[in-house]
């Protein structure tokens, strides 16, 4: 085997997987990996295996890093591992080898990961900065024994920019109280108070803590047992700050919830307040959900994002544990979202965000083509983007040479997108559905649409409203259909976008 094998770099347009063998058997692989049909293009998806949540988002030194929940040896969820990525743009990603491995201490589920600036866990020597990932151990042995406190918060840090982790010698640093849901600890820095605050799911409920070195964690208070949704168990919350066009800084609470979601299953929903060092005080007591499709869940940020950029960059699971584990396969499960961009904007009153596709996914698609009526789609990666609707209704049909059909509509008062007809569909029965997102009055101007080979992703006013559903064609979708003229529809194919 020739070094260059061993290295195993290959490219693929956006994506770069790192394989460990060569011969005949890998040249096989190569040649199809990346390419099967139900494979996203421009999403994120891990070589093989199953991976769920999105963990550790952290940004340093140029790089943006990305670790999930990731099981290597089976296409289904099982001993969970943090696989991890990284990426200069947020679109091309290359593939790393695994970050965590699970011990006898359990398996490794999420959390997240911070750039250590000042040395404060003194993980790193002289005038280095550790990255410090904080994740949950689950222990399966304590599980099956019927035990409550069977997931207890752990930290690892890495000295090397993230290619390796040490997990701390006196792991776990929060201990289970005896709550069976005890997990995904978000460490958000609190600069101007000098002080880390993390953020942790307990069954029904978010405890804040804080520290000063990321070792010693003092709880801090509870929020949310009487608010917000409640028809499962709370996971996957995220902390931090936001602040609007006129200057005005909010707290930002996101939390997934499983199951409880709008369309069913898994969702996020969010909280717009105030946090005094010690509480967190909600605006006012609606519910209200980060997307209105079935398949975005335990989404989170990306910490260490610098001032200058000063973005709250947002990652996303496109699934939904309804069905996860059934969905067609070829080799591998589940992508992430596109990389979106979140907003704090006024709206009647009450603060509330926007989700929007990050502005580098532009430099994806090649020029725009105006359309009317039907048109062609020659590459499974497509962004349909809809301007000057004011309100008026509009029907994009996606279909393909099985007569399957995909579609996307604006009426009535809410955004819907019907995937009944889309393909495989019978793995679940909750799976073939219409979802719809409601409109609440808002004026529909501009509609972006996301299409992939199995996911297409909605945008209403670059955010105002968001849906993100998967579905699975046994043919690619090679036509798209426009029921509504207006000036300005217009559909950009992906380009060939190949990593230096
Ligand atoms: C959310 C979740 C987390 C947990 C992880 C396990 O999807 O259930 O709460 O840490 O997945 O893989």
């Amino acid at each position: 085997m020739t070094s260059k094998c061993n290295s195993g770099f290959f490219i693929f347009p956006l994506l770069v997987a790192v394989l460990s063998s060569c011969g005949p058997e890998f040249e096989k692989r190569r040649s199809y990996l990346f390419k099967e049909p139900l494979r996203n293009q421009y999403h994120f998806s891990p070589v093989s295996g199953w991976m769920n949540d999105p963990n550790g988002l952290v940004f340093h030194e140029g790089v943006y890093h990305l670790f999930y929940q990731h099981y290597p040896d089976d296409k289904v969820w099982g001993p969970m591992h943090w696989g991890h990525a990284i990426s200069t743009d947020l679109l091309n990603w290359e593939h790393k080898p695994i970050a965590l491995y699970p011990d006898s201490l359990g398996f490794i589920f999420s959390g997240s990961a911070v750039v250590d600036n000042n040395n404060a866990s003194g993980f790193g020597a002289a005038g280095q900065s550790p990255l410090v990932a904080m994740f949950t151990y689950h222990n399966p042995i304590g599980e099956q024994a019927g035990k409550n406190d069977f997931q207890s918060q752990a930290i690892a840090y890495s000295l090397d920019s993230g290619k390796s982790w040490s997990k701390y010698i006196s792991n776990p640093v929060i201990k289970n109280p005896g709550i069976r849901d005890f997990r995904d600890p978000k460490i958000f820095r609190w600069e101007s108070e000098n002080v880390w605050l993390m953020a942790l799911a307990v069954k029904d409920h978010v405890e804040f803590f804080k520290s000063n070195d990321l070792k010693g964690w003092e709880k801090l208070s509870e929020f949310g047992k009487d608010l917000g949704a409640h028809g499962g168990v709370w996971e996957c919350p995220d902390l931090f700050t936001l602040s609007d066009e006129s200057g005005n800084t909010k707290w930002v609470l996101l939390v997934s919830i499983n199951p409880g979601g709008p369309q069913g299953g898994s969702a996020t929903q969010y909280f717009v307040g105030d946090f005094d060092g010690m509480r967190f005080v909600p605006q006012d007591t609606v519910t209200r959900w980060i997307d209105f499709g079935a398949d975005n869940y335990a989404g989170v940020t990306w910490s260490g994002v610098s001032e200058s950029d000063g973005r709250k960059l947002f990652i996303g699971w496109m699934s939904n544990w309804q069905y996860a584990n059934a969905v067609p396969e070829q080799g591998w499960r589940s992508s992430l979202t596109i990389p979106r961009e979140i907003r704090l904007v006024k709206r009647d009153e009450a603060f509330v965000l926007k989700f929007s596709p990050v502005s580098e996914l532009s430099q994806l698609f090649g020029q725009p083509q105006t359309i009317s009526g039907a048109s062609n789609l020659s590459v499974p990666g497509n962004l349909i983007e809809v301007n000057g609707l004011e309100g008026k209704e509009i029907k994009v049909i996606f279909s393909n040479k099985k007569k399957e059909q995909l579609i996307v509509s604006v009426g009535g008062g809410k955004v819907s997108i019907d995937r009944t007809n889309s393909g495989t569909v019978g793995f679940n029965e909750k799976f073939p559905a219409v979802h719809s997102g409601p409109l609440d009055g808002l004026v529909v101007n501009n509609l972006k649409i996301f299409l992939d080979a199995a996911s297409v992703e909605v945008f209403v006013n670059d955010g105002d409203l968001v849906m993100t559903d998967v579905f699975f064609p046994t043919k690619p979708m090679t036509k798209v259909e426009v029921f509504a003229t207006y000036a300005g529809t217009s559909l950009r194919s992906i380009s060939s976008v190949w990593i230096k």
